[in-house]
């Protein structure tokens, strides 16, 4: 146990965390990147420690050399890669996080659908589902003024905890503060324990998601169809430069010509080849 309850124990603890040596960051670090294009350069090293420890103390292990070593071996590569993976990601998102985006949506590419066929929208890296439950909302309240209209929302994301996360869909009362009294009574339930205030999405704003696991990474995404929107915002941020620039020019395989592509207001897609024009900051539309 790591548990500083005593001189011994925080001893131990100081010990062993200083474990992460340099060489087994750099092993941890040229896995992330080759594996998911993350770059997790020598600053973090002391970051990836941190975040490693929880594990190493869920499996009673005793230094982080054991841990890489299990890690790497033929057994931790099938069991222990997903619970690297939860801890490794960085998973910030918000109800109508950069909200200019979710204006020119509605007021931009909305008010120019022609109505016909399903409208599909991809939310590549979408976390915990803040943003396709945004994207939902979106949709819904505009499936009110267009009552023909139909939608379907695909989320994705190479973590599993937080698409379990997104699927559950609770979240903390206060992170729909943005969220006019209107639409929170309609797409909302309150949980009835008011020490621990929670809300829940309802089933109207779930039933047009697909949630799914992808590694943007890979060669090919199992995804048989293309969109007429994507979101992919604040996950580039975490590749360099050629990998965001091969994940893109993938993504707009998968985007309808004509289609829109919404990234983070910290990313930029200058200098790259990707079929793509410009339309303003952040937002670029399928050549
Ligand atoms: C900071 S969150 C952004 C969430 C949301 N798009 C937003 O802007 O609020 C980045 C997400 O990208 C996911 N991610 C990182 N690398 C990925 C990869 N190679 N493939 C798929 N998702 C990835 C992370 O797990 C994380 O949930």
């Amino acid at each position: 146990m790591f548990t500083a309850g005593n001189n011994d124990n925080k001893k131990e603890l100081d010990a062993f965390k200083a474990e992460l040596s340099e060489k087994d960051f750099q092993a941890f670090s040229d896995f992330i990147y080759s594996e998911y294009g993350i770059k997790m350069p020598p600053v973090k090293r002391v970051m990836l420690q941190g975040r490693l420890l929880k594990r190493i103390r869920d499996l009673n292990m005793k230094s982080y050399t054991e841990y890489k070593e299990y890690f790497f071996s033929k057994e931790g590569q099938k069991k222990e890669i997903f619970n690297f993976l939860n801890v490794v990601t960085t998973n910030k998102t918000d109800f109508f996080r950069e909200p200019i985006h979710f204006d020119f949506l509605k007021d931009e590419v909305l008010a120019q659908h022609n109505g016909s066929g399903t409208f599909k929208v991809w939310s590549a890296g979408c976390s915990s589902g803040e943003e396709p439950y945004t994207i939902s909302i979106v949709l819904n309240e505009y499936k009110r003024i267009a009552p023909g209209f139909n939608f379907s929302i695909y989320g994705s994301d190479i973590s599993n905890k937080v698409l379990s996360n997104a699927a559950k869909g609770v979240y903390a009362e206060n992170k729909i503060s943005i969220i006019p009294l209107e639409q929170k009574k309609r797409y909302f339930l309150k949980s009835k324990d008011r020490t621990n205030p929670t809300v829940r999405v309802k089933p109207e704003l779930q039933r047009n998601i697909v949630l799914k696991h992808v590694n943007l990474m890979d060669s090919h995404y199992d995804i048989g169809e293309t969109f007429d929107v994507i979101f992919c915002r604040n996950v580039l941020i975490y590749f360099d430069r050629d990998t965001q620039e091969r994940v893109i020019s993938k993504l707009c395989n998968y985007l309808k010509p004509g289609g829109i592509f919404f990234i983070g207001h910290s990313e930029s897609l200058s200098g790259m080849k990707v079929p793509l024009e410009h339309v303003k900051p952040t937002v670029f539309r399928k050549i």
